[in-house]
C-alpha cells in the first residue's frame, strides 16, 4: 500500500483571504490523526527564504523574479515536499506553483511557454492533489491589505504595492489556471461566510482521505 502523503495548496491574490484557513485546515488534518507539514512559497528552506527577502523587496526584472520563484521551489520541492510525502507526511502550501502562471504569467507578462519549461523541469510530477484558489472581488481584497497594514504596522512589500490593474491580470490569470485543471483547482469565494467556506474545504478534503 503506497505510504505516500497528500499535497494542498492554497492560492488567491493579496487580500483574498486564505491565510486564516491555513491554520484552520491543519487542525483539521491533525484532528484525522494526519501527519501535517505547512511551508509557504517562496520560502521554507535556508536559500528558500533568503530568496524571499529578495523577491519582496528588491526590484527587479520580470525575467529575474520568476526565476528566482522557480530556484526557490526547486529546493522546497526537493528538500521537503517530496521527502516529507514519501514519508507519509501532508504537505499544505502557502502558494505554489499557480502563483506564478498568475503573478509572472499574468501579472509580469512572463510567456506559458517559459512558465511550462519551468515547471517541468523545476517540478515536474511533484504537483498539488488539491488547490484552493481564494477569490474575493479587486476591491475587497484592496481594503482587506489595507486594513492587515493597518494593523500588523509593517510597510507593504513589492507585490502589495501593486496597482488594481495588477491584481486583475493575476486574477484572470489565477481562473484560466482553474479552467484548464477544474478538478484539482478548486475555486473558494472567500466573500462568504468563516462557516460556508470551512464546510466547502472540508468536503473538498474529505474526498482525499
Ligand atoms: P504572500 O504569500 O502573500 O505572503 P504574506 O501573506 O506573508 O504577504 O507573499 C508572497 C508574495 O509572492 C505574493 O505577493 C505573491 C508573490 N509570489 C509570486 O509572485 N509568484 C510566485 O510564484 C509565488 C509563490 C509568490
Amino acid at each position: 500500500m503506497s505510504k505516500s502523503g497528500k499535497f494542498i495548496s492554497f492560492e488567491g491574490i493579496d487580500g483574498a483571504g486564505k491565510s486564516t484557513h491555513i491554520n484552520w485546515i491543519k487542525d483539521w488534518l491533525k484532528q484525522k490523526n494526519i501527519n501535517v507539514l505547512v511551508v509557504r512559497e517562496p520560502g521554507s528552506t535556508m536559500l528558500g527564504e533568503s530568496l524571499r527577502g529578495l523577491l519582496l523587496e528588491q526590484t527587479m526584472c520580470p525575467l529575474t523574479e520568476t526565476l528566482l520563484m522557480f530556484s526557490a521551489r526547486h529546493e522546497l520541492v526537493e528538500k521537503i515536499i517530496k521527502p516529507n510525502l514519501a514519508q507519509g507526511i501532508w504537505i499544505v502550501s502557502d502558494r505554489f506553483v499557480d502563483a506564478s502562471y498568475a503573478y509572472q504569467g499574468g501579472g509580469r507578462n512572463i510567456s506559458i511557454e517559459i512558465l511550462n519549461w519551468l515547471k517541468q523541469k523545476t517540478v515536474g510530477e511533484a504537483m498539488p492533489n488539491l488547490t484552493f484558489l481564494f477569490s474575493a472581488s479587486i476591491d475587497t481584497a484592496e481594503k482587506r491589505r489595507n486594513n492587515q497594514e493597518r494593523l500588523s504596522n509593517k510597510n507593504p512589500d513589492r507585490f502589495e504595492k501593486e496597482n488594481n490593474e495588477f491584481f486583475n491580470k493575476v486574477q484572470k490569470a489565477y481562473l484560466q489556471c482553474q479552467a484548464q485543471d477544474p478538478y484539482r483547482i478548486i475555486n473558494i469565494n472567500s466573500e462568504k461566510t468563516l462557516e460556508e467556506i470551512r464546510d466547502e474545504l472540508a468536503k473538498s478534503l474529505e474526498k482525499l482521505l
